[in-house]
């Protein structure tokens, strides 16, 4: 495996790939991000630009210092851009089949030392390794969101990952300043195998309990020391995002608790997304 990751590759740009894009910079790595269009690029760049920007006006950062982390991010619609990466994080849509056809074509692609992770919440990292020849160079590598925020990161063993390709993306977690922990291609790793049913039995809570969305955030910030409500939580998440990943969960390990509760499914198919569509349990101006 590369000895040391130089340069970094990280495709799908969307809210987590714009976040580890953005660590990644932070962390002095020159960083090649590719999306499907220049303008989606673009807006990634921008929201990372925004938030470096932020953290200058809170003496986080100094200007040159921001100005730099975005001069190390380069943008491509094409993913020969990144054949001399050391080491590509995948991050795009939660469908394997997609992930199947990315990893094989990133492996004609990048040099045969170069690692493959996977930023998958919830699928199998062996079956999205499935497709690659040398299936030892792909491990996951799993952020949570917001990732430039939130210090953990997984990294996800697969069942044929070598040795060599697993520490190198332990060491790389740690050098974007996150706590890495170890871990096996189980469904859901550690911290999904827990959250999903918990966030779900929180809102069939809800329905049991017959209390407000309010009220049942109120409960968990300042009854149980969440950061914030299981509502605002899945908000930020997004329901789709969670209904699809609960669904993945349902599908692996049959118990009820990790089928998605009719709520969030009848929310997600009506749009109401959270943030980033503007509702979900909240409402966001
Ligand atoms: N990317 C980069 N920077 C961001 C950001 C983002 N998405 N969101 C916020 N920031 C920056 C902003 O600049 C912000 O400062 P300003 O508002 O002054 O601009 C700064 O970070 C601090 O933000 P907040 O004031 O909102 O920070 P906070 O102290 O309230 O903490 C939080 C926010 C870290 C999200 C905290 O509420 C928290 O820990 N919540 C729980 C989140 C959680 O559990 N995430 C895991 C979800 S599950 C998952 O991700 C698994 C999966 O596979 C789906």
């Amino acid at each position: 495996m590369a000895e040391e990751i130089r340069k970094v590759g990280v495709v799908g740009l969307g809210a987590m790939g714009a976040g580890i894009a953005q660590l990644c910079v932070e962390a002095g790595v020159e960083t090649v991000g590719r999306e499907v269009s220049a303008e989606l690029g673009e807006n990634a760049r921008d929201r990372i630009g925004h938030f470096l920007t932020r953290k200058v006006e809170k003496a986080q950062m100094d200007q040159a210092a921001r100005d730099a982390a975005v001069g190390r991010l380069s943008l491509t619609t094409d993913l020969a851009g990144l054949a001399d990466c050391d080491l590509v994080i995948e991050a795009i849509v939660e469908e394997l089949g997609p992930k199947q056809e990315l990893f094989a074509e990133l492996e004609r692609i990048c040099r045969p030392d170069a690692v493959l992770a996977t930023n998958t919440s919830a699928l199998s990292v062996t079956e999205i390794a499935s497709r690659v020849a040398s299936p030892g160079r792909v491990v996951g590598m799993h952020f949570f969101n917001p990732a430039p925020l939130m210090p953990l990161v997984e990294i996800v063993r697969a069942e044929l990952s070598s040795d060599d390709a697993f520490e190198t993306a332990y060491a790389f977690g740690a050098l974007l300043g996150k706590h890495p922990i170890r871990c096996n291609d189980t469904p859901g790793f550690v911290v999904n195998r827990i959250l999903i049913p918990l966030l779900n039995d929180c809102v069939r809570t809800l329905d049991e309990a017959r209390v407000t969305v309010e009220d049942l955030d109120a409960g968990m910030k300042h009854g149980a020391g969440w950061p914030m409500g299981p509502c605002e939580l899945l908000d930020l998440v997004g329901i789709d995002v969670h209904v699809h990943a609960s669904e993945a969960l349902w599908d692996k390990l049959r118990e009820p608790r990790m089928a998605p509760p009719a709520r969030l499914v009848a929310m997600a198919n009506a749009g109401l997304y959270g943030r980033k569509s503007g509702r979900g349990f909240y409402t966001y101006g």
